[in-house]
């Protein structure tokens, strides 16, 4: 097993009928009376949550900021910043899904940081958040883990780029989890989720065994539960057994707790969040037209994984390597999930170049997890991906 530090400070309150305690967790961080709200295009004034939380906050003085898109747009999220830095607030409380949680995480960083926080995103030496205003969270849609963990990804599509950003001031102080969120969801969010969080389980995973036997099987639950619940859920969004679990594996494959002693391979969600800097598909769908080829490329290095992966998980017998990458393919597909890069744009014939000319540019030559995974097979994968 390898050395890890396992760190988590989120609080997480889960289940139904619980926003009126929004209050006393934002009094464990301030006294102060000042709150922004930050949200989405407006899916929580149809669904009750935001009338919900607005009663629980009827003794505070409530600043909002709405308008934050799907994949969370850099030049929108100054506009909170500039707000804040104007008149500043005492606490940041964000609902909605891994866009309106993510683009808060970056709101209570840049207003904390004197420079320019596009320098920080593209990663420019010695530029860096370290301090944040304090900020909690109430998640409307089970896919990314963002409300468990201290990363973000930010869109800048002016720039056609999408970029990440993390630090210990990233950690909600709290977060709700309240599964009934679950049964306003279209379709095609639910599919996301299921398979975001899914290939955030296989990103930890799917490597090379590693000797921490828990962690594997903690992977392997999850993977194994989300085969079991996704179609219920899809099926019966109000199923609350079915969205419960749903919503915890979630928050599970991307917390830190399967990352711990484990190699991990982020490389598919490193070329997918190209895919959605180039062409607008949708993060988790980005990841369903990648990873299969991706492990397909490097195959010899993730083969023993892959053979314990589809006799644990698809329960096949032998060295059935090639037939559990397929099988992942037929899951995603099996939830409405198109894998095919043709599938979402016609124009993508100098997508792989770009990407490994971008790779180049980021010195990213070394990527998974035996540092191996060079620009060129990334520009393969995504071809093969057609
Ligand atoms: O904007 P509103 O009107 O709220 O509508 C949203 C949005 O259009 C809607 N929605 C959310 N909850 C709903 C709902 N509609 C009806 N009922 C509800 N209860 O769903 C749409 C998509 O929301 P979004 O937040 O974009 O989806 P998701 O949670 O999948 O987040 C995707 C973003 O998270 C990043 C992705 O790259 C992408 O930018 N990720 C963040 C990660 C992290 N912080 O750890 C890790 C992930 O790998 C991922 O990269
Ligand atoms: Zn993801």
């Amino acid at each position: 097993m390898n050395n890890f530090e396992y760190y988590n400070p989120t609080k997480v309150i889960f289940g139904k009928d619980t926003y009126d305690q929004i209050p006393s967790k934002i009094k464990e961080s301030t006294a102060g009376k000042r709150v922004m709200i930050t949200y989405g295009g407006g899916s929580i004034k149809k669904n009750g949550v935001y009338d919900a939380v607005m009663s629980a906050l009827k003794d505070y003085e409530v600043v909002e900021f709405s308008g934050i898109e799907a994949n969370p747009e850099y030049d929108t999220l100054m506009k909170a910043v500039e707000q804040i830095k104007e008149n500043p607030v005492d606490f940041v409380l964000a609902i909605g899904g891994g866009s309106v949680i993510d683009g808060t995480k970056f709101i209570v960083s840049a207003a904390k940081y004197d420079g320019n926080p596009w320098d920080v995103l593209t990663q420019k030496k010695g530029c860096k958040f370290e301090y944040a205003l304090p900020f909690g969270t109430v998640l409307t849609l089970p896919a990314t883990g963002s409300e468990m963990n201290s990363g973000a990804v930010i869109s800048n599509s002016r720039l056609k780029e999408k970029r990440t950003m993390g630090g210990p001031q990233g950690f909600p102080k709290f977060s709700f989890l309240d599964p009934t969120v679950v049964k306003t969801l279209p379709k095609k969010q639910i599919a996301n989720g299921i398979v975001d969080a899914y290939m955030h389980t296989l990103e930890q995973y799917m490597t090379y065994p590693s000797n921490n036997l828990l962690q594997e099987r903690i992977a392997e639950g999850i993977l194994a539960t989300l085969i079991e619940i996704g179609p219920k859920v899809l099926e019966d969004p109000a199923d609350y057994k079915a969205a419960s679990n749903l919503m915890w594996c979630a928050t599970m494959a991307l917390n830190g707790t399967l990352r711990a002693g484990v190699a991990y391979d982020w490389t598919t969600h490193m070329i997918g969040h190209e895919l959605t800097a180039l062409h607008g598909i949708d993060h988790a769908r980005t990841l369903a037209i990648i990873a299969p080829n991706l492990y397909k490329v490097k195959f010899e290095n993730k083969k023993e994984k892959l053979i314990q992966y589809g006799q644990r998980i698809f329960g096949l017998e032998g060295s059935c390597g090639e037939e559990a990458i397929h099988r992942t393919k037929t899951f995603f597909e099996s939830l409405g999930i198109k894998t095919n890069l043709s599938d979402y744009t016609d124009d993508y014939k100098s997508t792989p170049k770009i990407i490994r000319e971008r790779f180049e540019e980021r010195g990213w030559e070394a990527m998974g997890e035996r540092n191996d995974l060079t620009p060129i097979e990334a520009e393969k994968i995504v071809e093969m991906s057609f």
